[in-house]
Formats: C-alpha cells, structure tokens, sequence
C-alpha cells in the first residue's frame, strides 16, 4: 500500500483550488511538449494533489491546442498515482439536465488530428481501452458529489468533438443515435494516454447544456455554459476537497498501474 497523490485536471470554470494546504504552482517540464500550466501542488488532508487547470489559468488554450501528452507527462513526474479530471459538458440525453454531475464510462473518439499515443516510430504498443475508466476512482467521485449534496448520475458514454465550434443540429442528432449521452472537446485524447501512462483516470462532468439536438429549445452558446459553471464551481471544488478527504489513508495497487504489461508489441531486442 502506498500514500496517494491525486492528480486533479481542472476544466472550464475550475482553475485553482482553494482549499490546498502549502499550495504553490510549481513549473513541471515535460519533453513531450508544454503543458497547460504550472501545477499548483499542496495537500487536502491526508492527499497530495496536483492541479493542473487543461485550459491554462484564465482559460487562453482552445481544446485543440492543449498538449495531452505533455499534460498526463507532467502529472506523472510530479508524482501522481491516479486522475480525477473535471469537465464541462453538453447533454445529449433528457435526463441529463444542466446542473447535474456525471461520471463518464465510456468515450467515442471523434476528434481529429490531436496527438493521441505516447508511442510510435520504433516502439509499439497497444493499451486495453474497453474500459477506460477507473471504476473505484468513478465511484469515488460520485459519492463525493452526492456527499455535499450535488446530484450525480453514475456512467455515461461521452462524446469527444474535435471544436472549438460547437455542434451543428445534425451532429448533435447524430451522436445521440450512435448512443452518446454526453459531449465535450478535451476528455480525448486525456483518458488514452493517462491509460498509456498507467496512471488510473476518472472524469466527473458537469452538464452545462443541453447542445443542439432538442427542436424546441435553444441551442448551446457560449454564455448559457459560462453561466451554468459559475453556478456550478462551488460544488465542483467542494466535490474535489470531498472526493480527496473521503480517500482510504492509503492506497491499495490497482491493475491499471500495470497496463502497459501485456501492451508492448515491439521485439525485446528492438529496446534493449
Ligand atoms: N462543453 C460544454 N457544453 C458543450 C457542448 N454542448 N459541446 C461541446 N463541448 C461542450
């Protein structure tokens, strides 16, 4: 059994934690490229966190600009044994309704271009995504939510668009036929490479809006999102104290810390 370290990324709205005991934003280097931010490293209770806002303090990094590799590198060399990541979401489904947290299952990939692996040229491998998630640390989450009183549906399937534009009435219809029930910009290609870097991973959503699939209501924007947030924030940040003060004392291993084990294609002798 180990300590936990408990890597937080912040979305949209969540850019500092307040609550952090000898917090200091510590600039991490990462040879993969720059991440969003400096980390701010401190501890709630018993966990150490590192906060890592995805769009940079003052949100300035467009969802197709943020370096995910660089992102889960820096997380991982500032120590982090697991991700509780925090979103911004659309709903795609009418139980959905802004206002209400949401722990993410499972993830349809529809982004385009964004550097999704930290392997390639001369060294392959193929990490298991079925599951993308860390059931224990979604379960956590959720609990945490509903601790302090917020309202939180457990698993949902989350759509990643590539953006900055939001969808067109089509897409929108579309990705709900293909069984999405919630759409974001930036929680692909986070949770392929936190699994690459053997790092467990949640995503605990807040819906925001209701996109564009419903004829006889308004269509997202970005004011309707900003407000939903603001309303938000407060329970998102005393969901995250919640989340780390409910934590075990101690860490038990989890199998994702081994998920590049039977991933590694490449010949031995190819890296030795
Ligand atoms: N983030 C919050 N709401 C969203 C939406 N409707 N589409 C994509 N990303 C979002």
């Amino acid at each position: 059994m180990s300590d936990w370290t408990i890597g937080i990324i912040g979305g949209s709205g969540l850019y500092a934690i307040d609550a952090l005991e000898d917090a200091q934003w510590i600039p991490v280097l990462s040879p993969w490229g720059e991440p969003s931010d400096e980390i701010l490293c401190g501890k709630i209770d018993h966990v150490r966190v590192r906060f890592l806002p995805r769009h940079g303090r003052g949100h300035r990094i467009a969802p197709s600009n943020i370096d995910a590799r660089a992102n889960i590198d820096a997380l991982k060399r500032a120590g982090c044994t697991d991700i509780l990541a925090i979103s911004a979401v659309g709903s795609l489904s009418e139980e959905l309704a802004p206002g209400r947290f949401v722990t993410v299952d499972q993830f349809i990939d529809n982004t385009r271009g964004r550097r999704s692996s930290f392997f390639g040229d001369g060294f392959v491998a193929h990490v298991s995504m079925a599951d993308p998630v860390c059931p224990r640390l979604s379960k956590h989450a959720a609990r945490s939510v509903t601790k302090i009183g917020g309202e939180c549906t457990e698993g949902a399937t989350y759509l990643a668009m590539e953006g900055p534009q939001f969808s067109s009435r089509a897409e929108s219809r579309l990705y709900r036929h293909w069984g999405a029930e919630v759409i974001g910009m930036t929680g692909m290609p986070e949770a392929k490479l936190a699994r690459e870097a053997e790092l467990p991973y949640a995503l605990l959503a807040m819906v925001t809006d209701y996109d564009s699939w419903r004829d006889d209501a308004e269509t997202v924007d970005v004011a309707q999102v900003v407000e939903q947030m603001q309303r938000n924030s407060k329970l998102a940040r005393k969901a995250v104290e919640a989340f780390c003060m409910g934590l075990p004392k101690k860490r038990n291993p989890s199998p994702i810390d081994h998920a590049l084990t039977d991933a590694v294609i490449t010949a031995p002798d190819k890296h030795d």
